[in-house]
C-alpha cells in the first residue's frame, strides 16, 4: 500500500503522514523548493519526498506515472480564508488547477487510486440559524474567494466520478487545530500571543478579531483518522462532513485559552482583523460519515487547546 500526501510538509499534512506510518503505510509526499520542512523533520528518514508543482500538468503526471499510488491525500491548498481577498485569483488557480491536474493524470494514466479531496465546510458559507446542525444537502453560499475555491474542488471531484468513475471521496472538513497549526489560523494565533506573553515578550494584551463567530472544533489527529477511514469505508463520490457536532464562540474558545494561564491579560480588537464578510455560524452534522464508517472524534477540545498552548509554550 502507497500513499501520495499532498501538502505533506503542512500542518494536516505532517500528522496525515504520521497517522500513515503508524498503519505500516508506504508514504510519499509533494514538496516545493520553498516548503518549511520543520513539520517532518522528525519522520523525514521514513517518507519520501518529491518535488512537485501541483499547478504544472507535466510535474504532476510525470510524478504519478512514476509513482502509481493506491492512495492520494490531496490536502495541498492556499488554506487561510483572509489571503483569498488579497489574492483571489492566486487562490483559486491554485486550488482548483492543481486538484484538476491531479485528476486529469489519473484518468489519462488509467490509474485505480483511491482520492480523497480536503473540502470544506466554509462552502456552506452564510447559514440561516434553522439550518443548523448543517447537512451535506444544505445550500452552499460560499463567502469568500477561498470557499468558492473549495466549492470548485468540491464539485470537481463529483464530477471527475460521475464522468470517469474516479473514485474520489470529497471531505467536507469543519474547523480543525492542534499542535503545529499555522500561526495565522484563530486558535493557534491566540496560543501563540499568551505563550508570548508568558515569556514576557509581548505586553499583557492579546489583538482579536470577530469573536461572537461560532465553529465547530475537532483535532487534526481525529481529521486525519477520517481521512483514512474516508478512504478505506466512504462511497466513491459522495461528500462527507467530518465534524465534531459542537460548536464554540471565538471568545469561548479564547476564554478557554486564557483560563490555562495564570497571567491576567486584556482583550482588545484589532480592526485589521476583521473579514469584509465572515461566516457567522458553522456547526456540522457528521452523522452521514459516521454512519458510513463507524468514525466518531475522540480527544475532546480542551486536550486539544492545552497541547496547542503547550506548542507554542515550547516554541516562543
Ligand atoms: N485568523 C483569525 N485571527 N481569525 C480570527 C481572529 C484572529 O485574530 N479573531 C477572530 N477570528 C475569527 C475569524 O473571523 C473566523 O470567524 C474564526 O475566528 C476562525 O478563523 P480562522 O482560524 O482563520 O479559520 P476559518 O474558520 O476562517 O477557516 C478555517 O476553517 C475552514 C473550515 O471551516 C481554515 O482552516 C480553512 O482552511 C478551513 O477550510
Amino acid at each position: 500500500m502507497k500513499a501520495l500526501v499532498t501538502g505533506i510538509s503542512g500542518f494536516v499534512g505532517s500528522h496525515m503522514a504520521e497517522f500513515l506510518l503508524d498503519q505500516q503505510v508506504e508514504v510519499i509526499g509533494t514538496i516545493r523548493n520553498r516548503s518549511r520542512m520543520d513539520h517532518i523533520e522528525h519522520i523525514q528518514s521514513q517518507i519520501r519526498l518529491i518535488e512537485c508543482e501541483l499547478r504544472d500538468p507535466f510535474s504532476v503526471e510525470t510524478l504519478l506515472a512514476a509513482e502509481k499510488p493506491d492512495y492520494i491525500f490531496h490536502l495541498a491548498a492556499q488554506s487561510f480564508v483572509p489571503t483569498s481577498w488579497n489574492s483571489p485569483v492566486d487562490t483559486i488557480y491554485n486550488n482548483v488547477a492543481g486538484q484538476l491536474n491531479i485528476f486529469e493524470a489519473v484518468r489519462r494514466l488509467e490509474l485505480p487510486a483511491k482520492i480523497q479531496i480536503a473540502c470544506s465546510s466554509e462552502e456552506y458559507g452564510h447559514v440561516e440559524p434553522h439550518e443548523t446542525p448543517i447537512s451535506e444537502d444544505n445550500p452552499l453560499r460560499p463567502l469568500s474567494p477561498y470557499a468558492v475555491s473549495k466549492a470548485a474542488q468540491d464539485y470537481l471531484g463529483y464530477q471527475y466520478f460521475k464522468s470517469y468513475g474516479i473514485h474520489v471521496i470529497r471531505t467536507r472538513t469543519f474547523n480543525h487545530t492542534g499542535p503545529r497549526r499555522g500561526e495565522q489560523f484563530v486558535t493557534s494565533n491566540f496560543a501563540k500571543q499568551i505563550a508570548e506573553i508568558e515569556k514576557g515578550i509581548r505586553p499583557p494584551i492579546v489583538s482579536v478579531g470577530n469573536l461572537q463567530a461560532k465553529r465547530d472544533f475537532t483535532d487534526v489527529r481525529d481529521i486525519v483518522r477520517a481521512y483514512w477511514v474516508g478512504l478505506e469505508k466512504g462511497e466513491a463520490g459522495e461528500c462527507y462532513n467530518i465534524a465534531s457536532g459542537t460548536c464554540v464562540t471565538i471568545e469561548e474558545m479564547l476564554n478557554l485559552l486564557l483560563s490555562m494561564s495564570t497571567i491576567s491579560i486584556e482583550v482588545v480588537p484589532d480592526p485589521s482583523r476583521m473579514r469584509p464578510s465572515d461566516v457567522e455560524i458553522l456547526l456540522g452534522d457528521a452523522s452521514k460519515f459516521e454512519r458510513q464508517t463507524g468514525w466518531k472524534p475522540t480527544i475532546p477540545f480542551e486536550q486539544t487547546m492545552s497541547d496547542l498552548l503547550g506548542y507554542w509554550r515550547e516554541r516562543v
